[in-house]
């Protein structure tokens, strides 16, 4: 299939917009002119959590807090701009830890009042979404609709990606996101947090040999689980109680849990595209899509259904603010379209959970 090379959007917006990200654990600002090309983008993955095996609401929020101003600061300068340069605020506004999104936005509601510009609140997970049709970033255009799968920390979903604002879930995890799957037999294995990219790179000293139950296979529709996988997981772990692994073991498990995955993964995302066969491409987006196994397994996937698996860069693919600023002016580009420009946000608040069903609202007139 071939598909057009990316061309920008254009929008009338008269500045770049900056964009700051604090949902979770990842404190990141970036700025993005108004037709997508990235001037400055920093993140700042948080420290303090490892200690607790996983994200503290309470000392993200407290961090975020900490190192917004300066974050900022640096990214204006990185960008060479001056604050009264901006044309748009935009931020993560849910889902997400209701501490973080607090201080994310409404750091950037006051920078845009101060400013008088408009604020978009963004929804972190369409801005995932929509990560995929930053210009310039893959060689081909994404058009809609496609078919996303979403797999992070907190989510896990097969979703028809229509337009933008206009989503269709098609199916989600009944138990684990994958992420937090990942994370979880990470712990077992005694690695540290977060357990993802941990368990990666112990997966690539050994082989997938060990045999681990791939819960739902073959089964109708696209729903995810995995808490057999991480039980049979427990089960092998039972004989050595609380002696270290051998190295080699542990090895093999990681691989063979990776592969275990991947599987699911394939087998989901080929139901998926029987619900969905308008889909033009296999998007990918989310913390685990940064995996190198779950994007080559994507890739044979769409191959295999005659569709090409856009897959965008693993710093892109984990929690960023890029996103939100592109998602902000997709948003912003679609809106004035349908003549509602100016508009603003800046009397929306943040939610820890906000379904991606809601976002159609915004452009009904
Ligand atoms: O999208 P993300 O940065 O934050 C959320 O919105 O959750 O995803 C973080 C999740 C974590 O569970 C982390 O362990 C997982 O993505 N992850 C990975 C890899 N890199 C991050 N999982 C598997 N392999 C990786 N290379
Ligand atoms: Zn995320």
């Amino acid at each position: 299939m071939t598909l057009a090379p990316m061309t920008p959007n254009k929008t009338p917006l008269t500045g770049p917009v900056l964009a700051i990200e604090s949902s979770c654990d990842e404190t990141a600002c970036a700025i993005l002119t108004p037709d997508g090309t990235i001037l400055a983008q920093r993140v700042v993955s948080q420290e303090g959590h490892a200690d607790f095996g996983g994200v503290v609401p309470e000392i993200a929020a407290r961090a975020h807090l900490s190192l917004l101003p300066h974050l900022v600061s640096a990214t204006l300068a990185e960008a060479h701009l001056a604050p009264s340069a901006l044309a748009l605020i935009a931020a993560s506004t849910g889902p997400g830890l209701i501490g973080g999104l607090i201080v994310g936005s409404s750091f950037a509601k006051g920078l845009a009042l101060a400013l008088n510009i408009p604020f978009i609140a963004v929804n972190h997970v369409e801005a995932h979404a929509l990560t995929a049709r930053i210009p310039h970033l893959l060689p081909y255009e994404v058009p809609f609709p496609y078919l996303l799968l979403l797999v992070s920390g907190g989510h896990c979903q097969c979703i028809a990606v229509e337009d933008i604002g206009v989503y269709r879930k098609l199916g989600g995890t009944l138990d684990d996101a994958v992420g937090e799957t990942f994370d979880k037999v990470a712990k077992m294995l005694g690695l540290g947090w977060p357990g993802g990219p941990m368990l990666e790179k112990l997966a690539q000293e050994g082989h997938a040999s060990i045999p681990l139950p791939r819960p739902l296979l073959q089964r109708e529709g696209c729903d995810f689980s995995f808490s057999g996988l991480k039980t049979a997981i427990a089960q092998k772990l039972m004989p050595y109680g609380q002696e270290p692994l051998p190295r080699p073991f542990a090895a093999d498990l990681a691989a063979s849990f990776q592969q275990a995955v991947a599987d699911i993964i394939a087998d989901r995302i080929t139901h998926a595209l029987n619900k969905m066969p308008q889909a033009k491409v296999l998007v990918a987006a989310g913390g685990v899509a940064a995996n190198h196994l779950i994007r080559t397994t994507l890739e044979k996937t769409a191959d295999q259904h005659g569709l090409r698996a856009l897959i965008p860069p693993p710093r892109l693919c984990t929690d960023n603010a890029v996103m939100v600023a592109w998602a902000a002016l997709e948003t912003w580009h679609k809106a004035s379209q349908h003549h509602q420009t100016p508009f603003t946000d800046i009397a929306t608040r943040p939610r820890p959970r906000w379904p991606l069903e809601e976002m159609a609202q915004r452009f009904t007139l």
